[in-house]
């Protein structure tokens, strides 16, 4: 393979920056800071465990394997390997006609994170060259058009067995594009909606502010896949507990479009102006800091606490707060069958100035479905003899708290999700054996809870 070169941009408040130069071999990839950004002291860089303030103009060097050729920031940009991801099908399907195709593997990875690499979540932009930067911050946001919730993109989105040539598929590149894209399961876009209490299901391109006088925010928009019939309305009563409990949940819309169920999620990497903010997956920054972590469940629950106490020797971040604020998490994920709080479900918000763990999203509780039904999707330390609820309780030292506090956290939430079963078996869109399934665990796993040991 030849070497590959590309630029790193960041969106700040003001312009975007050229951050650093990128250059990838089969073996390595390697990152440096330009001059100018590291005179920009303010702004975040490639990662946390990166700060430019530290790391000054080092080449920082990333041993490639099959699973991260790349750093995990950047593969957070290249479209996930699932079938079920829009964006990895038109793309791979555009590459497919060009004159010489890149082989699979890396240089097709490669040629997506050129397509893909930027208007993502967070504030980190990957070009080919300089040139294609700045021609993509010349263009303003894709027609400040509204897609009505008639229109093709929805026929599109229904349509699994659509050809990626097609030109409804072009069409979406045209409407919702430039080039967003987002990992994950769950099929969805990156676009904007009407801000409005109620959601009729029109869209526009991400980062438009404004259609026809209505102003619109940016979200995360996910698809209900048929395999996973009623994950939008559970997802929604998910998030709903969650502010519940008074945790930071990121407001959120249901709609249904020509039959398929959609949610929202209003998006915490951007402000209120469309400003982006740094955002960086707990995988990303557990990964960077050690090469051995190569998969979003290569952790144990008990050292994410130490991880963020760690990370705090090097960024403006509250430890105390987070690392508890993560532990609530990691129980109400337990309570409300979630199983699927891996390192790519947690995430870090701000540049090192001024980090904060991000507020709450993807609390789908998964265990709802035979195959995801798994207690916790990271491992963590249960003492067969003395019971689940002292182990919690343990699990609650590794974060910072006394056991005493942190059997109190478990009790509390335990009295405010005492509910939740039967408000899963209310949920009407959700199909009824799906609803009963996630109920039952959750019983059992509440009967444990409450077992004296
Ligand atoms: N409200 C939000 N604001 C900013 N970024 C978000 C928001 N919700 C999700 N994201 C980003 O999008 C990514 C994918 O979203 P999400 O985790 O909700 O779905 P998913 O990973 O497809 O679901 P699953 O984990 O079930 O596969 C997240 O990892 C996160 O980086
Ligand atoms: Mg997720």
């Amino acid at each position: 393979m030849t070497d590959r070169y590309a630029v790193v941009w960041a969106r700040t408040a003001t312009e975007p920056i050229k951050m650093g130069h990128l250059v990838a071999t089969d073996r390595e990839m390697r990152f440096s800071y330009t001059p100018e950004f590291l005179e920009r002291q303010e702004v975040a860089g490639l990662s946390l465990l990166l700060p430019p303030t530290l790391w000054q103009t080092r080449p920082f060097i990333h041993q490639a394997t099959e699973i991260l050729p790349l750093l995990p920031r950047l593969m957070a940009l290249i479209p996930g390997k699932n079938v079920n991801n829009i964006q990895r099908r038109i793309y791979t399907g555009l590459l497919a006609k060009r004159p010489h195709p890149p082989a699979p593997g890396f240089e097709t990875e490669w040629e997506l994170l050129m397509l893909t690499g930027h208007n993502g979540i967070g504030h980190i932009d990957v070009f080919q060259d300089d040139r294609a930067a700045l021609e993509f911050y010349g263009t303003k946001p894709e027609s400040r058009k509204r897609i009505g919730s008639r229109s093709e993109l929805w026929h599109f989105l229904k349509d699994q067995t659509h050809q990626e040539s097609s030109n409804e598929a072009l069409d979406i590149l045209r409407l919702i594009g430039p080039t967003p894209s987002v990992g994950g399961q769950i099929p969805k876009l990156l676009v904007s909606i009407p801000d409005k209490n109620k959601w009729d299901g029109s869209v526009a391109a991400p980062g438009v502010r404004q259609v026809d006088g209505v102003p619109h925010t940016d979200v995360v928009m996910k698809i209900e896949d048929p395999q996973y019939q009623g994950i939008t309305a559970l997802e929604a009563l998910c998030l709903e507990v969650h502010r519940e409990w008074g945790l930071e949940v990121p407001r959120h819309w249901r709609a249904s479009i020509d039959g398929l169920s959609v949610l929202a999620v209003e998006r915490f990497d951007r402000t209120k102006d469309g400003n982006a903010l740094p955002m960086e997956s707990f995988f990303s920054v557990y990964a960077t800091g050690q090469q051995q972590v190569r998969t979003t469940t290569d952790a144990e629950v008990e050292q994410l606490g130490s991880m963020i106490l760690k990370l705090s020797e090097i960024v403006d971040i509250d430890a105390a707060q987070a690392r508890a604020e993560v532990y609530r998490r990691f129980v109400l994920a337990l309570l409300t069958g979630n199983g699927d709080l891996h390192l790519e479900n947690l995430a870090f918000l701000g540049g090192p100035k001024n980090v904060r763990l991000a507020p709450v999203f993807d609390p789908a509780p998964m265990r709802a479905w035979d195959r995801h039904d798994l207690l916790s999707a990271l491992p963590f330390y249960i003492d067969a003899k003395r019971g689940l609820a002292y182990s919690l309780a343990r699990v609650g030292e590794s974060f910072g708290l006394t056991n005493h506090g942190a059997m109190e956290i478990l009790q509390n939430l335990m009295k405010m999700t005492k509910a939740y079963p039967e408000r899963v078996l209310a949920l009407k869109d959700v199909p009824e054996d799906t609803r009963k399934k996630l109920a039952a665990r959750v019983k059992t796993l509440r009967a444990k809870l409450n077992a004296k040991s």
